[in-house]
């Protein structure tokens, strides 16, 4: 049996065990780093410069243990640093997120969809690209969530006040039209279920966690360093605030960690994962 490379993953927080979720239904046999900055939640509400710090900080401690590719599974942080960090790490493979607008695009009668994101991402570069390179005469409404992706972090799912909020975000688009709701920040698809609900079913939801699972699997590919079919997968996760916070997200998502450690920042800036 060989040895599995690891991949390393991560996030602001839990939204990129969403993504992880994906990848390890797509890829069974690949090793799973996941590292989770929930000390840092929210990362919508940072600077692009403290987000590239703390993305440059976390994929240097990932490739330290190993990793040969990374995935950012945060929209945030792939707005802010996947240009960058490619360019200080070209020889290693990373998969970044986009907001989702061009299969919304490809799905809409009325000629009007919707994305729900942080505030940093409806304010990137990243994103006005999207917009511009898909929308093709679609009205792309972007709607920033502030605190949302806080809250699920902390653990909220469901419920009358979570409801409200959405509501607040959701009901004006549904006034415009939309066919089409992307979900453009990895957290939200832990609340899909009340996001579908308030959308109703004339609004498809999108959010591309098995296609980043199938971009992924295509890189490792490309570079020769997919782990050997026979090889036994895992996850091992790390995050910089409580590991028991993991427990109820990887049980909703029927995922299995092998670990859930603490890893710390220092305060030279570095990453320590234990
Ligand atoms: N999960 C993240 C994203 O995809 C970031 C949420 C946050 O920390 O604000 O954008």
């Amino acid at each position: 049996m060989g040895t599995a490379q690891g991949i390393g993953i991560f996030d602001s927080g839990i939204g990129g065990l969403s993504i992880a979720a994906a990848i390890r239904q797509a890829l069974p046999a690949e090793r799973l780093l996941y590292f989770g900055d929930n000390a840092h939640v929210p990362y919508g509400e940072r600077t692009a410069a403290e987000i590239l710090e703390f993305s440059t900080a976390i994929t240097e401690a990932l490739l330290a243990k190993g990793c040969r590719s990374i995935v950012i599974a945060c929209n945030t942080a792939s707005s802010a640093a996947l240009g960058p960090l490619r360019a200080k790490f070209p020889h290693v493979p990373f998969v970044g997120m986009e907001p989702a607008v061009k299969p919304a695009v490809e799905h809409t009668r009325t000629g009007v969809v919707g994305v729900l994101a942080t505030r940093a991402t409806v304010e990137s570069k990243a994103m006005a690209d999207v917009v511009e390179r898909f929308a093709h005469g679609v009205e792309v409404i972007q709607q920033p969530c502030t605190g949302l992706a806080q809250r699920i972090d902390a653990g909220q799912f469901d419920g009358p006040e979570l409801e409200a909020l959405l509501r607040g975000w959701i009901e004006p688009m549904l006034a415009r039209n939309i066919d089409a709701l992307v979900l453009g920040c990895t957290h939200y698809p832990l609340v899909r279920p009340l996001i579908e609900r308030i959308a109703g079913p004339g609004v498809r939801v999108i959010e591309p966690s098995m296609a980043i699972a199938r971009r992924l699997a295509q890189q490792l590919e490309q570079h020769g360093i997919a782990a050997p079919a026979d090889a036994k997968g895992s996850l091992e996760c790390w995050t910089s605030g409580e590991p028991a916070g993991f427990t109820p997200v990887l049980e909703k998502l029927g995922l299995h960690a092998d670990s859930i450690c603490k890893g710390r920042w220092l305060s030279n800036g570095d990453l320590a994962l234990g």
